[in-house]
């Protein structure tokens, strides 16, 4: 009994840890407004234990910068009706070709993370304000995005999507592992929520997820991908 107990606690440990994450994409919509309450402490060490892990494999640089009100403030926030943003995250990484998927992706798992912890988030481009934001950007790195992150005076509302057919490229009949893919494709958030990407089954059985748009759908794609492995139940990516 004590000998298995390990065993057994590891293999359902990850099963359970997905699932959350499932029910955090369906749960997860844009928050824009926060209230006064911090963050608990333990909540913000497993939040930086993770984005830690994430800037090692994505050559990131990913910071939670807490209890900093100037961050989101400004014109162009107030524009974007943020309001009573304490908590950050700025995505900053080496500046490369799959820089802007790379935060996508890697930016994505936190914010699902940050969900299920019972946190409420919203992607940003960099407000003009950010540099106030008391955080290092490392020689050769670019500032990609931010999250506002925290507890959110409501929980958002979810998006409409555009249909399923015109996000994908599949041969009929589609695989049920591709279709749940895609369902949580069309869950995740981008960039003025216009769904510029291309979910595209190759003959090999690879899924290339393709951005439309300009660059910041590359920041898009990454977060589909993320999203795309989660429904699929499968790593199909390496970002
Ligand atoms: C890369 C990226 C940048 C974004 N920038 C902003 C922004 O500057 N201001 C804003 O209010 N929302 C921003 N958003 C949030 C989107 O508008 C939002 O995700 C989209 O409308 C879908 O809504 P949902 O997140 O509730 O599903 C951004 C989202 C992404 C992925």
């Amino acid at each position: 009994m004590f000998i298995l107990f390990p065993f057994i606690t590891r293999g359902i440990g990850p099963c359970i840890m997905e699932q959350n994450l499932i029910d955090a994409m369906e749960k997860r919509h844009s928050v824009r407004k926060y209230n006064s309450v911090p963050i608990p402490s333990d909540v913000v060490k497993t939040l930086r234990e993770e984005i830690e892990r994430c800037n090692v494999r994505g050559c990131l640089d990913m910071q939670l910068i807490t209890d900093h009100p100037d961050a989101f403030d400004g014109i162009v926030s107030k524009v974007m009706k943020f309001s009573g943003v304490r908590n950050f995250i700025i995505v900053t990484g080496h500046e490369d070709e799959g820089l802007h998927r790379r935060a996508g992706y890697y930016g994505e798992k936190i914010v699902l993370l940050a969900q299920s912890l019972g946190l409420n988030t919203c992607w940003s481009i960099p407000s003009p304000n950010h540099k106030k934001g008391g955080y290092d950007l490392k020689a050769g790195y670019k500032t990609v995005c931010m999250i506002a992150i925290g507890y959110g005076i409501d929980q958002g509302v979810p998006h409409k999507s555009k249909p399923m057919h015109e996000l994908c490229e599949v041969e009929e009949p589609m695989p049920e592992w591709f279709r749940k893919g895609m369902e949580a494709a069309m869950l995740a958030p981008t960039s003025m929520h216009r769904q510029k990407f291309k979910v595209i089954l190759e003959d090999d059985g690879d899924v290339v997820v393709n951005p439309t748009g300009g660059r910041i759908t590359r920041i898009d794609a990454g977060i589909v991908e993320r999203h795309f492995e989660l429904g699929a139940g499968k790593r199909l990516f390496h970002v």
